[in-house]
């Protein structure tokens, strides 16, 4: 999963804070404004029963209270007041009649103000039309200006009756919803700007330069010019450029030393390689030396063992190691008496045996190192008498359990020899030497070297003149 943008994150939560607290604000102004304006309406509902209640009286003082109803149909005319009522209580019917008949209707909540001697509200906002009922009891008093017992044969604090009516909410709950949404609106406003905001201001000086700030770095340390920390708007990235300017310059400068050093171990390995390969080849000059063999005969064995591994398409690393081994193939000869090695005739068949033992002595002396160089020619040293079809010596070996190396030296060895003057025989001529291989191909030789030199005896034959 591709992972999140520090623009990303950061909108995320400052879009989820600033929703959160809207929501807050919202729920905490709806409840307030709410019980605000219940109190405001609840006060308003006691006004108008205050009116009410000194209309009646100076009706009843004026001695008209059979007028009474146009002043309550005026009351009911009032912009948001509806079902005006009067109740009278049983101590007034009693002493001044019933009264109309709407003053006698009473119904649970009523009575609940009758006898508590206390306004009782009703909030409905929950419907179409919402409305609050109020149930204001009028009380006998000898207190202020008027007093009801000049009038009333009642006690003090008795309950006279009650005016019941209810108050249109529906103008209130319009004005509070347009209220909220206009502050949902405003709210809802100042978040968008306020991501828009943060989302360009993130872009511009986080995003865009952190996003320069990484491919500078890359041209800085390729192209090994600083970057330039002008460019940067904000300090803080000005000292993350600086400090990068200080560190590429510390990379390039260690480069450039790793560099120079790893020059001078390619030159000193080299220098090793090169003296551990003349070291090899001198081994075998020793032993050609001492055998008394035609001159350049180890060099021309390498030379021939090398164009023949690139012929057997070997890899460059095994075409090396084969021709830094190949000089060191007979020198397992050091090991046999001048007697035997140098003898001008033919070997009997007890020198012969000794002869032979040049192979496991030539392994022994190199088979001892772990370096691939001389692994190489204790193999060649002592493959290199066997025979395709296993008639050779030392163990035996036949086709392809002879290591290519070993069947390579052992072709190119031959090769070079017949065309030699030795102790023991006279040196022959090309076409010869080439019967004789042909002859050889399959029993002596592996066959395919064998198709390879002879196809490309030109090539043989100029190392043949090269090194002669
Ligand atoms: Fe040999
Ligand atoms: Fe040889």
């Amino acid at each position: 999963m591709q992972k999140p943008t520090i623009k990303r994150i950061t909108l995320k939560n400052l879009m989820t804070f600033l929703m959160l607290l809207s929501l807050a604000t919202l729920v905490i102004l709806t409840v307030n404004f709410r019980s605000i304006s219940v109190r405001i309406i609840e006060d308003k509902a006691l006004a108008i029963s205050e009116v009410v209640k000194a209309g009646l009286t100076s009706h009843m003082r004026a001695e008209i209270m059979a007028k009474r109803d146009y002043f309550l149909a005026e009351i009911n005319a009032l912009t948001l007041v509806n079902n005006v009522t009067i109740i009278r209580s049983k101590e007034v019917s009693d002493q001044f009649g019933t009264g109309h008949w709407r003053e006698k209707e009473r119904d649970h909540v009523t009575e609940q103000a009758f006898k508590s001697g206390r306004p009782v509200f009703i909030l409905n906002d929950l419907e179409m039309k919402p409305y609050l009922r109020a149930i204001v009891p009028f009380i006998a008093s000898t207190e202020e200006q008027l007093n009801c017992l000049k009038c009333h044969e009642v006690k003090e604090g008795t309950v006279l009756g009650a005016v019941d009516l209810r108050l249109d909410l529906t103008e209130y709950r319009n004005v509070t919803a347009k209220l909220l949404a206009a502050i949902g609106v405003v709210t809802f406003t100042f978040i968008l700007l306020i991501v828009v905001n943060n989302f360009r201001t993130i872009q511009r000086y986080v995003q865009d330069p952190l996003n320069k700030l990484i491919k500078k770095s890359e041209d800085a340390y390729h192209t090994h010019t600083p970057i330039n920390v002008d460019e940067f708007e904000c300090l803080e990235f000005e000292h993350v450029a600086k400090e990068i300017n200080l560190f590429t310059q510390e990379v390039i400068h260690r480069h450039e030393v790793i560099e120079k050093k790893n020059l001078e171990l390619e030159v000193m390995s080299d220098e090793i390689e090169h003296t551990l390969q003349e070291t090899i080849f001198t081994m075998g000059v020793i032993e050609e030396q001492r055998s008394k063999e035609t001159n350049n005969h180890t060099l021309r064995v390498t030379k021939y063992s090398q164009l023949l591994g690139d012929l057997s398409g070997l890899s460059e690393r095994e075409v090396e190691l084969l021709s830094m081994a190949a000089p060191l193939h007979d020198i397992g000869k050091l090991g046999i008496p001048d007697a035997i090695l140098l003898k001008p005739g033919k070997l009997t068949e007890a020198e012969y045996e000794v002869m032979k033992n040049h192979c496991q002595m030539g392994y022994n002396m190199l088979s001892h190192s772990k370096r691939d160089v001389l692994q190489s020619a204790a193999i060649i040293a002592y493959q290199h008498h066997e025979k395709w079809d296993g008639s050779g010596y030392p163990q035996g070996l036949a086709g392809e359990e002879i290591h290519i190396y070993g069947r390579i030296v052992t072709l190119v060895d031959v090769f070079d020899a017949l065309a030699a003057k030795r102790i023991y025989k006279e040196k022959w001529a090309l076409p010869e030497i080439l019967t004789y291989i042909e002859k050889q191909r399959g029993s002596q030789f592996d066959p395919k070297l064998v198709d390879f030199l002879v196809e490309n005896i030109d090539a043989f034959l100029a190392i043949k003149h090269r090194y002669q």
